[in-house]
């Protein structure tokens, strides 16, 4: 029966065919390609307007390097090792374990900023994928320690569900410093050298801590350097790496205390934020003086970084905000 009909059907298609007029069967095959681009994952035609996951996007490294040097004052240690991990990650097609840092630094100091620079630059057309970028803020998302419990499956959660959606998706974990004890380990499998778990793979996923444990050190590394009259290009990035993971790992304060991340190390570059000096924050100042369209103007510059000097060491060398508040200054001032 089901073969008699085949037939039949066969049979009737050069008539319905030469039935149809050429306009019509030119809409109706324009329609069926419209429509198969737009239900399938990762079309071109979704991609170009619509947010998708697209599995054949690399990192832009050139744009990303580019924004890094021109945008970023005084991390030339940051933005090195950020660029040079970036680089490596994502020439390789299929990642172990997804990639780890941790960002450490005063306020003010370019953590947020970078991690921004590279949410941008994460997807061939950054624009319409921030979709896939999740952010966490400690204070926001788990105020109460009491709930430890509840935000570790939620957490949990997130993790899975997001990266099920896309393997590459990014993660940021900002005010790290603030983050309940204990809590950040709960994500400790989906970090770990591992194929896939319940069928998820998780080696394409990038995660950034954020963090103002580690600062204090970091600065008095860079004052000694400063003391000894050495450059700032000379402070020795692995030695502040090595610093920064033991003084996380026994800070009460780091979200890290005693973490199995670190004990495993699971978090592959440990990132250095430098204190800004005065000239980094006259930068700022300018470059935001420019972003508002204002006149380029040097008195104004000097007079608006003079209202920020908030240096706190005898030495009075390091900005305490960094270029936190300039936006705000520069507003004020203009
Ligand atoms: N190194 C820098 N180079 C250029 N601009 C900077 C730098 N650091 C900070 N800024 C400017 O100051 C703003 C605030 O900095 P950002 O939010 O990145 O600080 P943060 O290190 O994340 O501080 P916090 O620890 O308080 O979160 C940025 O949006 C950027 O405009
Ligand atoms: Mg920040």
């Amino acid at each position: 029966m089901k073969l008699l009909n085949m037939a039949g059907f066969f049979a009737l298609v050069p008539t319905l065919v030469s039935a149809l007029e050429p306009i019509t069967t030119s809409l109706a095959f324009c329609g069926a390609a419209v429509m198969w681009q737009l239900f399938s994952p990762a079309s071109w035609l979704k991609c170009r307007f619509l947010e998708c996951c697209n599995m054949k996007d690399t990192l832009d490294i050139p744009a990303l390097q580019m924004a890094l040097e021109q945008k970023v004052f005084g991390q030339h240690l940051a933005t090195q090792v950020v660029l040079k991990a970036l680089n490596a990650y994502s020439r390789d097609k299929q990642p172990r374990k997804p990639l780890v840092m941790s960002f450490h630094g005063w306020t003010g100091t370019g953590k947020s900023f970078v991690s921004k620079i590279i949410a941008q630059n994460l997807y061939q057309r950054h624009e319409a994928r921030r979709r896939f970028v999740h952010q966490y803020d400690a204070v926001l998302h788990f105020p109460h320690a009491e709930h430890i419990k509840q935000y570790k499956e939620q957490l949990q959660n997130w993790i899975r569900g997001n990266v099920s959606v896309c393997p590459r998706s990014l993660f940021i974990f900002s005010e790290m410093d603030q983050m309940p004890h204990g809590l950040i380990d709960s994500i400790m499998p989906y970090l770990s050298d591992r194929e896939a778990i319940n069928g998820v793979y998780y080696g394409k996923a990038i995660f950034l801590f954020l963090n103002n444990a580690g600062g204090d050190k970091i600065t008095e590394v860079a004052l000694d350097h400063w003391r000894r009259q050495k450059g700032r290009e000379e402070i020795p990035l692995t030695d502040l790496q090595s610093m920064l993971s033991a003084e996380i790992f026994n800070n009460r304060n780091s979200g890290f205390w005693n973490s199995k991340l670190i004990q495993k190390n699971l978090v592959d570059y440990f990132i250095p934020f430098l204190p800004l000096e005065y000239k980094h924050v006259k930068e700022c100042i300018q470059e935001e003086l420019r972003y508002q369209g204002h006149q380029e103007d040097e008195d104004l510059v000097i007079k608006i970084a003079l209202a920020m000097s908030d240096y706190p060491s005898e030495d009075r060398i390091y900005s305490s905000k960094g270029c936190k508040t300039v936006a705000s200054k520069v507003n004020l001032d203009t």
